[in-house]
């Protein structure tokens, strides 16, 4: 790979997921991953395959599907965690086992309670065990932005040797600055005797928004992988954002004079399928991908841009996936048009019966909407297909709601097979239905979080609904979409109560320690 080009190493599915409540399923990432791919990104992290046998199979299946992209799998620096990223990775066109310990004073002495020493030795010892099962090995110092530069390079140099071909210097808790960043990878780079041997990466968390000015100064000092996710998803307040990244790399050549191989045209479809299937809205003055990240309001920059777009714009819209031809199928397109244009969308239905739901839902959308554009496909198979196992589904819901009366929602929730009526009254129309459904679930989880968001424009939009619930320390996302926003409430509450009920236990890379 030439000198001046950057790696864009997407943690998406593994780093991303780890953002509360973010967690996806099989299919899902699948979706996500072939995006990915058609995205160009170099190398996917598809998950950490120990954690539970749900990302086990969720890193099987893309290292199964996807071609053109190396798929990656975390692992601790111990065998068990190596062994089962491998099993994996086994059929992986390209595959790399991600292998990672702490390195700073603070996690090696609390967390690890290991001497220095023994930490060198535990990853001289992963990596060589990784290298017999992958030829592809990446090493990170998690906490690399807290660690002592002279204990990185000896434990950089040892990693070389034993086989890492990428280093990966995580600031795993958002705590630097970019010149400061910046001058510790080239240290790094200058001091360590064998760093010709590697590519050097970056993986930066964003707790002080730092994230992508500190992943551009160490591309500045020598970097040449970044580790980032759409939407600048991840733990806390997020990982470093793709799209910011590639976009500032491509914007401005003339002082970073390196390149991406990202098709940037398919950032804001991606970002969109992204914050979909997650239910992380997409703030409004997001860069690249928000909805105003490309709207001027001011009359003098709306005049400049019509007389020469460059007065007020640095990059197109269409650079990076708007204004597309969104418009996609309308109520009188057949099963064809719409399995064809799923597939050009990433989505690939094979199962009949899976088919066939996703088909009825499209036209009884097409009833209610006049035109359908591609985030209505990708909403109505999220919310149509699914691999979690749907123990309650929403039969019927009827709200009645007015001036100067509290509303009443009444239900039929079918629940295990069997149909269960409730009815409740609350502050609005949603209140009143959650009140109703929890009734019948009786789950006893708390509300964190609730979100609508239209999905196009015009009154004739789709609503999404996200529902963050909480019950004894675990957090589920759960998505709805209607045309009728209080339906589409009452299904994102249903889909969060059946996340709930479905999920098995998992383990946290950073947390269940070594
Ligand atoms: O933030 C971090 O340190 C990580 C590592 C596991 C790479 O996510
Ligand atoms: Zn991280």
């Amino acid at each position: 790979m030439s000198q001046d080009r950057v790696i864009i190493f997407d943690t998406t599915l593994r780093d991303g997921e780890q953002s509360p409540g973010a967690s996806m399923t099989r299919e899902e990432k699948l979706r996500i991953a072939k995006a990915l791919e058609k995205l160009r990104v170099d190398v996917i992290e598809a998950g950490f395959a120990i954690a539970s046998p749900g990302d086990f199979e969720a890193v099987k299946s893309i290292a199964d599907t996807i071609k053109d992209s190396t798929v990656c799998s975390l692992a601790r620096a111990v065998d068990a965690d190596i062994d089962r990223a491998a099993e994996a990775l086994v059929n992986a066109n390209s595959g790399r086992i991600h292998t990672f310990i702490a390195t700073s004073p603070i996690h090696m002495q609390h967390k690890l309670r290991l001497q220095p020493d023994q930490v060198i030795e535990q990853a001289v010892h992963a990596i060589k065990r990784a290298r017999n099962l992958c030829a592809d090995v990446e090493f990170s110092c998690e906490d690399g932005g807290r660690s002592e530069i002279d204990f990185l390079c000896r434990i950089i140099e040892r990693a070389i040797d034993a086989g890492a071909r990428t280093i990966n210097i995580p600031d795993t808790v958002g705590y630097a600055i970019p010149h400061q960043f910046a001058e510790t990878i080239r240290q790094i780079i200058e001091r360590v005797p064998n760093a010709d041997k590697a590519i050097f990466s970056v993986h930066c968390h964003n707790d002080l928004g730092l994230a992508v000015a500190n992943s551009l100064a160490a591309v500045t000092a020598g970097a040449r992988q970044v580790e980032c996710t759409i939407n600048g998803l991840g733990e806390r307040a997020g990982n470093a954002s793709l799209e910011e990244i590639v976009m500032a790399i491509k914007t401005r050549q003339d002082i970073l004079g390196v390149q991406t191989g990202i098709v940037t045209e398919h950032i804001l479809s991606t970002s969109r399928l992204v914050s979909s299937i997650t239910g992380f809205p997409v703030q409004p003055n997001k860069a690249i991908v928000g909805a105003n990240a490309f709207a001027h309001e001011s009359g003098i920059h709306q005049d400049g841009v019509l007389k020469h777009r460059e007065t007020y714009e640095i990059m197109s819209a269409q650079s990076v996936g708007w204004h597309a031809n969104r418009l996609s199928l309308g109520k009188l397109s057949g099963r064809n048009a719409f399995r064809t244009r799923l597939q050009e969308l990433g989505i690939e239905l094979t199962d009949q019966d899976e088919l066939n739901a996703a088909f009825a839902r499209f036209k009884e959308l097409a009833d209610k909407k006049h035109e359908i554009f591609d985030e209505d496909l990708q909403a109505l198979v999220s919310d149509t297909v699914t691999d979690v196992v749907e123990r309650m589904r929403l039969v019927f819901l009827d709200v009645t709601s007015r001036t100067g009366e509290t509303p009443v929602a009444k239900v039929t929730v079918e629940v295990d097979g069997v149909e269960q009526q409730a009815s409740a009254s609350g502050s609005g129309p949603v209140d009143a239905a959650f009140r109703a459904v929890e009734q019948v679930a009786n789950s006893g989880a708390t509300l964190q979080l609730y979100s609508v968001n239209a999905i196009t424009e015009g009154t004739d939009s789709q609503g999404e609904v996200t529902v963050r619930l909480e019950k004894g320390g675990r957090i589920v996302n759960g998505n709805g979409a209607d045309t009728d926003i209080v339906i589409a409430s009452a299904k994102a509450y249903i889909n969060a109560l059946n996340l709930m009920h479905s999920g098995a236990h998992k383990a946290h890379p950073q947390v269940e320690g070594i």
